[in-house]
């Protein structure tokens, strides 16, 4: 069930958004996260401030106290993979704290850290047949995809896509200019949608293995097949009859035969042989794409505006591989609106999420320009905020009962040694506080013995844990 409109943007934060929307309310995302090393994120533009100018430079405080939050204490593979990241640009993780420090300037532990939660709630409200697309650059790749396995399961790997730029970035004499993107695809659960995507043929470039294929020419010029028109299977009373004075079981009807005939499509090489299909190469849906996307060019227009800009094209490919029309589409890292673009033109629903308030602007202007989407009749929802409608308010008392059982008849906190704790004793509390967008869905509910709750405060989750593992015996630290 969506708790959002078709055609709404939010400008916002993503964490808090994504927060907001119900479980398997999405068919498809599709996003471009920033990462870029050296620059402030967009091109510096009249109409914005310094101020409002997003700065891609990763640093460790803006990010800790969400990956405290949520990683740490649910996601070990994750946390495993921020660490090692960390540790490879030399920082280090602290014993007693579990803390992690990283002295790297553009640190990779702490763009992961960042991109963790996000992707951690990308897949919540992805439908069990949705599909994630996320592109990113060369920097990032190897990294991210170890993110995507860890939050998606590695026997949800999709693709790799390789889209080719048109123009390499810069001439550099030590090393090839890169002229790569990636984009990963994963599905939420083995029932993704897929649809089959075709690219055409090439008809004055085919290669070897279509020729041999296609190997008839029409007087015209024509390129076709001879395909055969005899059933499969053996025994089916309906479609075996005679044509053309041969007795066989037939693909067709009879009446389907005939009209096929009469438009010259059913030929007989000599009286007596097995009629066959003409099947024309220039009919053919074309060939079946493969992962390396070469020909959907570069963003259109003059592109001042948004200096991360991506191809139309390329989104539109990708969501039509993921979703069928009236499906629905988010973005939450959405830009100048392409991904918002391309479900339009395609009768995709859509929905946007950007920080930076002049997306705004932006994507009500493109979406004008390239979808001629009128907006009297239908208007864009601007919002900032979203609240979660999916949530069943469970009574305290039962949600103490669900817990205990939940938790083994403990304490949440897995350092704790109080003993004969009963249900009743527990106190409830969130994992992700409510001041930080954390809700009342029970996974993000735990239930305390009074003495921790007393020590936990209004603490981050994950940093208590860290917190308690640090005071144990050294021998006994590992989990
Ligand atoms: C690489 S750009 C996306 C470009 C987009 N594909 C397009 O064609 O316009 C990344 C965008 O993410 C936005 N962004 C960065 N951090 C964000 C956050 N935490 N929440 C929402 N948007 C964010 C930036 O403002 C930027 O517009
Ligand atoms: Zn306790």
């Amino acid at each position: 069930m969506t708790n959002w409109r078709n055609r709404s943007l939010f400008v916002a934060d993503n964490i808090h958004i994504l927060r907001g929307m119900n479980s398997e309310s999405v068919d498809c995302v599709a996003t471009d996260p920033p990462f870029n090393a050296k620059r402030v994120f967009n091109a510096p533009l009249g109409s914005r401030s310094a101020a409002q100018r997003f700065d891609d430079r990763w640093r460790w405080d803006e990010v800790t106290d969400e990956w405290q939050d949520l990683i740490a204490s649910d996601h070990p593979a994750i946390k495993e993979i921020i660490e090692a990241a960390a540790v490879i640009e030399g920082g280090r993780v602290h014993h007693r704290t579990g803390r992690v420090s990283t002295g790297a300037k553009n640190s990779i532990a702490a763009y992961l850290a960042y991109m963790a939660p996000r992707i951690v709630e990308m897949h919540r409200v992805l439908k069990p047949t949705g599909v994630l697309f996320l592109q990113c650059d060369t920097e990032a790749n190897a990294y991210l995809r170890l993110l995507l396995d860890a939050v998606f399961g590695r026997a949800l790997f999709i693709n790799e896509i390789t889209r080719r730029r048109t123009t390499a970035k810069g001439y550099p004499t030590r090393r090839l200019p890169n002229n790569s993107d990636t984009v990963f695809a994963y599905g939420k659960s083995r029932k993704w949608k897929w649809n089959p995507s075709y690219e055409p043929y090439d008809l004055a470039n085919l290669d070897a293995k279509t020729l041999a294929q296609y190997d008839k020419i029409e007087g015209g010029g024509r390129r076709y097949q001879l395909d055969n028109l005899t059933h499969p299977e053996g025994n089916r009373p309906n479609l075996t009859y005679e044509f053309l004075g041969v007795t066989r079981v037939w693909r067709w009807t009879r009446e389907r035969m005939q009209a096929a005939h009469d438009a010259g499509r059913v030929v007989q090489a000599a009286p007596g042989r097995v009629p066959r299909f003409k099947r024309y190469l220039d009919e053919q849906q074309g060939r079946k794409r493969d992962d390396i996307w070469s020909d959907v060019g570069q963003a259109e227009s003059n592109d001042v505006e948004w200096a991360t800009r991506k191809p139309v094209a390329l989104y539109r490919r990708l969501i039509e591989c993921a979703t069928d029309p009236g499906d629905t589409v988010l973005d939450p890292f959405a830009g100048c609106a392409t991904t918002c673009v391309a479900a339009e033109q395609l009768q995709r629903q859509w929905v946007g999420i950007d920080i930076d308030p002049v997306a705004e602007r932006v994507t009500l202007d493109r979406l004008a320009d390239e979808t001629g989407l009128n907006m009297v009749d239908t208007p864009v929802t601007v919002r900032k905020t979203l609240r979660r409608t999916d949530i069943p308010n469970i009574p305290d008392d039962k949600l103490r009962q669900a817990l205990w059982a939940r938790q083994g008849r403990q304490c949440a906190n897995p350092y704790c040694d109080a003993e004969s704790l009963r249900a009743v004793d527990l106190a409830l509390d969130h994992r992700i506080p409510k001041v930080r967008g954390g809700d009342n869905d029970a996974l993000n509910r735990i239930g305390l013995c009074g003495n921790c709750n007393g020590r936990k405060g209004a603490k981050a989750w994950g940093l208590f844990l860290d917190e308690e593992r640090a005071k144990l015996p050294h021998e006994t630290r590992g989990r």
